[in-house]
């Protein structure tokens, strides 16, 4: 990678489960021809059947280099008797960079705890990706004021990692395809605390990146990435449009 990816600011799309692949390959094409955002680390998480498709399209790197990101990876290592598993080698050997770990969808819906993350973290490690941990609050957990215990305690599986590197993205569960925002201050208060929880976890001389995710879209963005510690965004359905999308990686630049 030419540029320090702990020094941009990370745009990373999260196609979530959407996209086939005629859509894809248009959609990827006109990034590619993106002006150059250098400040920017650019990123597509398409559907695991996707990623082979996104990386061979990213490969030939006109203005801008694109990340292949995963969205999810076996919490098995290897290969194996698992049936309908991928594992961090996989996605390795198929030009990934970045795996997503612990979305909150993956809690809600296939009731992934800390234990199953840390095994994907470390997996995704030992292959030597770099593993991007998603964690937020719940709505009550934030009406109960309990919203930093909440997210200290998802921090928690970064302890003892042998890694310099963290990247978390934090997107309270609220705001996550619904049209709320956090507020600035609520995004700069949890990002602060973000900081300083990897700091006394895992050491002082760590690179760190924190993105903020939860309705992301090409009107809010530039005021989102205003905000202290912020450095980037984790984009769900304004990843889907090459125009929204575009326009947030715009906004990341001039940020
Ligand atoms: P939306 O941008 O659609 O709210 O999704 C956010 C998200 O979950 C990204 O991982």
């Amino acid at each position: 990678m030419e540029h320090n990816i702990w020094q941009q600011k990370w745009v990373i799309g999260n196609w979530k489960m959407n996209g086939d692949l005629h859509g894809n390959n248009a959609l990827v094409h006109k990034l590619r021809n993106f002006p150059v955002a250098d400040k920017v680390c650019i990123g597509i998480s398409p559907p695991t059947m996707y990623l082979l498709q996104v990386h061979n399209a990213v490969q030939i790197v006109l203005n801008n280099k694109i990340h292949t990101c995963a969205q999810d990876v076996s919490r098995f290592a290897g290969k194996g008797a698992y049936t309908g598993e991928v594992s961090a080698e996989m996605m390795k050997d198929v030009g990934v960079d970045i795996v997503l770990i612990g979305h909150s969808e993956r809690s809600l819906y296939f009731n992934e705890k800390n234990d199953i993350q840390r095994l994907k973290i470390e997996n995704v490690l030992n292959v030597g990706l770099l593993p991007l941990l998603c964690v937020g609050e719940s709505l009550k957990e934030r009406e109960d004021g309990r919203e930093k215990e909440a997210v200290a305690y998802q921090l928690s599986v970064l302890k003892g990692l042998k890694t310099k590197n963290f990247a978390v993205a934090y997107e309270p569960v609220w705001a996550i395809g619904t049209g709320k925002i956090a507020t600035k201050e609520q995004i700069a208060d949890m990002h602060q605390f973000i900081y300083e929880e990897i700091l006394s976890l895992c050491g002082k001389d760590v690179n760190i990146r924190v993105l903020y995710g939860g309705s992301v879209n090409d009107k809010n963005a530039a005021d989102i990435f205003s905000v202290p510690h912020v450095d980037g965004a984790l984009v769900g359905g304004a990843s889907l449009k090459y125009e929204s999308f575009a326009a947030i990686i715009s906004a990341a630049q001039e940020a």
